[in-house]
């Protein structure tokens, strides 16, 4: 089977995770550009401040992309490149470098694949309550018309906002994201369904624009599975997909949250505040939404917590992705299991997980569009005679693209795939160390770009749509 001519391969990064220039050219202070400098927040004190220098060398990495034969390149807008202080005035420089990195791409006949919110918040806002604030709503909306019109004309594909699973948890109940708020869950529910409003907001102007291009949000797809066949792993696994996929996909394509854990919020006073009005929003634009975003990684294995609820410890280590955690209301545990495969930061490798997941999405949402907005291997590469040698991600790529290819002939509607990461990039909470990209970053070096055989092998793959995987 080859992969159907309106599949798009990408590749993609985020902002703040590539970009640098962090006060260059009128752009505002961002959450990230403090949060990363306050000691202990991030690994080794990195921060964004050159992250890969994409700013600057932005045409020679589209170039390379070109090279490598690319079909879409997914990045993130800075907000605070476009309003400096989330909702005064607007830069014009900021437009300016987005309307260039988008016509680089189209020079090259690259789709750009934007998203509106990749995690770095401009700090007035971030100030001023951050997702729990109204203004930051009304401010995002503001920002998400104003990119629908300065490059609408050219982008044909929008995504709201990335993983909003991620920045509200570790942001306040985590406390390992900003604003490093711990152990908040009415603060956390609230900051979910806000983005979700404001989410809504934006695909009803973005439908009433008639721009006729697509618009969506990405969501972490981490499905759970009980560790046994017991009743008890049932139930953990029953409670956990609630809590992590349909409390996030069901307002987003069925425009209502799930009974389930909204009864279970109101028995516990930890229900957010939501008007008629504003899920009613909700309601309207899940009949407008294009295409859902999954950023597949690993899925998690589930035993249900029998006797004490444990408190989840507020520590950085918690906060890696790796299994081993109970969940915030000590009824169930991630699990590290022996006879399944690891990567060196412990994530599940488990392209049968994502089959089955997929599946699973189907069975509940039915052929919704899907783009698989994230899917890589973070990894320390071994440099072998000056060739970084990549093997372990060529491996991991082409088993998820092979249990994409299942899936595809299971009747899910997927019709792309970006790999995490098109350059080696700034991990939030891992710096450098951790590497996802086809090309590397020599940081001793200026920056100097480097291909690496995952580099070659994806050109390949995109060249022969995927037959010989
Ligand atoms: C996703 C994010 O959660 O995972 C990316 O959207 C991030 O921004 C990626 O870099 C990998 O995470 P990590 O922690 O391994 O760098």
């Amino acid at each position: 089977m080859k992969f159907s001519h309106d599949f798009l391969f990408g590749a993609a990064s985020a902002s703040y995770q590539v970009e640098g220039a962090w006060n260059e050219d009128g752009k505002g202070m961002t959450n990230w550009d403090e949060f990363s400098k306050i000691p202990g927040k991030t690994f080794e004190g990195t921060n964004g401040d050159v992250a890969v220098d994409h700013y600057h060398r932005y045409k020679e990495d589209i170039a390379l992309m070109a090279e490598m034969g690319l079909e879409s390149y997914r990045f993130s807008i800075s907000w605070a490149r476009i309003f400096p202080d989330g909702d005064g005035e607007i830069n014009p420089k900021g437009i300016e470098f987005y309307n260039n990195l988008i016509n680089e791409c189209l020079k090259y006949g690259i789709v750009p694949f934007i998203t509106l919110y990749h995690w770095d918040l401009p700090l007035t806002l971030e100030k001023d309550g951050g997702w729990l604030s109204q203004r930051t709503i009304r401010a995002f909306v503001r920002y998400a018309e104003t990119c629908f019109t300065a490059f609408g004309d050219r982008v044909k594909h929008f995504i709201t906002f990335n993983e909003t699973i991620v920045f509200c948890s570790l942001g306040y109940m985590a406390g390992a994201h900003p604003p490093g708020i711990t152990n908040d869950p009415k603060k956390y529910f609230q900051a979910i369904h806000n983005v979700f409003y404001a989410h809504a907001q934006a695909v009803l102007i973005y439908k009433e624009m008639s721009q006729y291009g697509e618009i969506g949000i990405s969501h972490v797809f981490s499905p759970a599975f009980g560790v046994d066949d017991s009743e008890e792993s049932h139930k953990a696994a029953y409670h956990a997909n609630a809590y992590a996929t349909h409390l996030y996909f069901d307002p987003i394509l069925k425009g209502e949250y799930p009974a389930y854990v909204m009864d279970a919020l109101k028995d516990n006073e930890i229900h957010p505040e939501q008007t008629e009005e504003e899920l009613a929003i909700i309601k309207q634009a899940s009949t407008m939404n294009d295409f859902m975003g999954l950023n597949y990684y690993q899925p998690s294995r589930v035993e249900l917590i029998k006797g004490d609820v444990e408190k989840r410890e507020n520590k950085r280590e918690n906060c890696t992705g790796a299994p081993g955690n109970p969940s915030f209301d000590g009824v169930f545990r991630t699990v590290k299991m022996n006879d399944k495969r690891y990567t060196k930061w412990d994530w599940e490798i488990s392209p049968e997980g994502f089959v089955d997941g997929l599946n699973m999405l189907k069975e509940r949402y039915g052929q919704v569009k899907i783009y698989i907005t994230e899917n890589g291997l973070g990894d320390e590469d071994p440099i072998i005679e000056d060739e970084i040698c990549d093997v372990p991600r060529i491996h991991y790529i082409q088993e998820h693209l092979q249990a994409l290819k299942q899936a595809i002939q299971d009747g899910v509607n997927v019709k792309g795939y970006f790999a995490w990461s098109v350059i080696d990039l700034l991990s939030w909470l891992n710096g450098y160390k951790k590497q996802y990209g086809f090309i590397y970053v020599d940081h001793k070096n200026n920056y100097q770009r480097k291909k690496k055989l995952s580099f070659h092998w994806y050109r390949s793959v995109i060249e022969n749509r995927g037959e010989d995987l």
